[in-house]
């Protein structure tokens, strides 16, 4: 970096930077500057800067500190070889400082990384930061591209799974088959729930625990969201009992199960539902095979004839969509991660970490101790907030497929 540049930093100190960033993989692009992020809102500490102004020299002593401290993890390369610790190599000189000084602090509890730190004094830490940051950056891991692209839409994924349902089911949710029931207008819980039921073995029926006993927990709710995002019609199957009979037994059950059967509670659903099924689990709660606490009363009284009545009454209504939010992709997920960590996770703040290439065991971990609040960001534990495993490992998966560029800052100070 030109002498002359590195004294107006020093004589500016905290005066705001413009960051003009040039990625290393590409050729220099004059039009880039305008797509860097906007010069951070407060003035930043000029120490906490310094890895990002450190010199040829610097980097060279930050050298010598990694081989006498740091290469039997991290490697001289930067690129870590063992599960669970991170790569470095590229990272932004800004993070790693930072990083090293909470370490040193004790703030992330019994941590390898503590008793490697806490001797070295805060210019070795700026050297070590600035070596490594100068390094070039992982390579994408092949296997994680690979997995990235066959589980990145929960809902492609449930019909997937869904595949082999709709041989009873019907397609789509909507049942041909008498004794069958729709899936189309419930909710995604109660499908979730329901499955989950037969997979425990809590509701009884040996054939669909069979089924579903293989399905993985994301399985199950990719299939639920499915089945409730699709358009719902009545079930095409026959239904022999008295519509009208059936409309005025029916008033018992509006309560729960919704005018016309269609449910705003936590109730199934009734609406276009098989007739057969409907009287199959009606016998069922009246003789206590299905148990369940809100049914048993309202069948216990019903008789054969009744029970056909409401089965057909219920057939014949219009189910409607429930309410279902579209899960977002991962893709959509990362769209939000990029806001601060960059495109594809290529930071161009010195001081937000790149993610991309960086090894799976290391953000998968990562990611859980940010949601649990264990390892503290207010934004990554907001960012995370909800998420299940799941997401958080598809999110390791897609940053660990990504490729990573380094960045080289030029400080420019706003005004003289
Ligand atoms: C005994 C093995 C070991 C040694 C030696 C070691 N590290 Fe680490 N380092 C780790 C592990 C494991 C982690 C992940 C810890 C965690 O989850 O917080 C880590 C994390 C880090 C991080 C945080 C990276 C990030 O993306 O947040 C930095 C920076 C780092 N090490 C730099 C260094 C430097 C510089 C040295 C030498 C001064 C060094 N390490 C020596 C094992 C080691
Ligand atoms: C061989 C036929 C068959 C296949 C294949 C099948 N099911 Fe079923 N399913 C049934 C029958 C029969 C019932 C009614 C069982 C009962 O009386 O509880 C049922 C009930 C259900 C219910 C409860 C519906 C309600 O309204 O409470 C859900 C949810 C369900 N199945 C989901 C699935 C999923 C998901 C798959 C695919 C992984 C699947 N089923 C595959 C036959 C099948
Ligand atoms: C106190 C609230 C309540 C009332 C009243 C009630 N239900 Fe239910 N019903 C439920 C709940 C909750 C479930 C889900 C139970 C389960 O998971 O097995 C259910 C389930 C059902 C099912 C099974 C649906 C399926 O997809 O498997 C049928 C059929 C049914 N009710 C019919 C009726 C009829 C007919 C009446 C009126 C005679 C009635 N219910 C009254 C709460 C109620
Ligand atoms: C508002 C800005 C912001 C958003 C949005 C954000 N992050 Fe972060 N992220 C940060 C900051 C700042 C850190 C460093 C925090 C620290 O010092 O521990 C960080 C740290 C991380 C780390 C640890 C990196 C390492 O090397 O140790 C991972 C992994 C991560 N973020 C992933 C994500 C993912 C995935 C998302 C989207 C779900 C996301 N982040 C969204 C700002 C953000």
């Amino acid at each position: 970096m030109p002498d002359s540049i590195l004294a107006k930093v020093r004589r500016w100190g905290a005066a705001r930077l413009a960051l003009l960033v040039w990625l290393a993989s590409a050729a220099v692009m004059p039009g880039l500057s305008a797509a860097a992020p906007p010069a951070p809102a407060q003035p930043v500490a000029a120490a906490d800067l310094r890895a990002v102004f450190a010199t040829p020299q610097d980097i060279a002593e930050g050298k010598r500190v990694a081989l006498a401290s740091c290469t039997s993890c991290h490697a001289v390369t930067g690129i870590a070889l063992a599960r669970g610790t991170p790569h470095i190599a590229g990272q932004r000189p800004a993070y790693l400082y930072a990083e090293l000084r909470v370490y040193q602090a004790g703030r992330r509890g019994n941590n390898p990384m503590h008793n490697v730190v806490k001797f070295l004094s805060d210019d070795a830490l700026v050297k070590v930061a600035a070596y490594y940051a100068s390094l070039d950056p992982a390579p994408p891991a092949p296997a994680a591209a690979k997995k990235a692209a066959s589980k990145a839409d929960p809902v492609a994924a449930g019909e997937a799974a869904a595949s082999g349902c709709s041989g009873c089911h019907g397609d789509n949710g909507i049942s041909e088959t008498p004794g069958m029931p729709n899936l189309v207008g419930l909710d995604a819980k109660y499908i979730a729930d329901a499955t989950v039921a037969y997979k425990n073995g809590q509701r009884k029926h040996g054939m669909m625990k069979t089924l579903v006993s293989a399905l993985s927990e994301a399985e199950i709710r990719n299939i639920s969201v499915f089945y409730a995002l699709q358009k719902p019609a009545k079930a095409k199957t026959p239904a022999e009992g008295n519509k009208e009979a059936g409309k005025a037994a029916a008033a018992a059950c509006a309560g729960c199960h919704g005018q016309g059967g269609v449910s705003t509670g936590t109730a199934p659903s009734l609406a276009g539902q098989d007739a057969q099924y409907f009287a199959t689990a009606m016998n069922a709660y009246k003789t206590g095979a299905r148990a369940d606490a809100a049914m048993k009363a309202p069948a216990a009284s019903l008789d054969d004839k009744v029970i056909k009545d409401l089965a057909a009454y219920y057939a014949d209504q219009a189910p409607q969509p429930p309410r279902v939010k579209k899960p977002m992709t991962t893709e959509e997920i990362a769209d939000r991660c990029n806001r601060c960590h960059g495109v594809d996770g290529n930071s161009t703040d010195p001081r937000t970490p790149a993610i991309a290439a960086q090894r799976v065991d290391y953000l998968e971990p990562v990611m859980r101790a940010y949601r649990k609040g264990e390892r503290k960001s207010t934004a990554m534990t907001a960012m995370l907030d909800g998420m299940s495993d799941e997401d958080i490992a598809e999110l390791a998966v897609h940053y660990a497929s990504k490729k990573a560029r380094s960045v080289v800052y030029v400080p420019v100070p706003t005004k003289p």
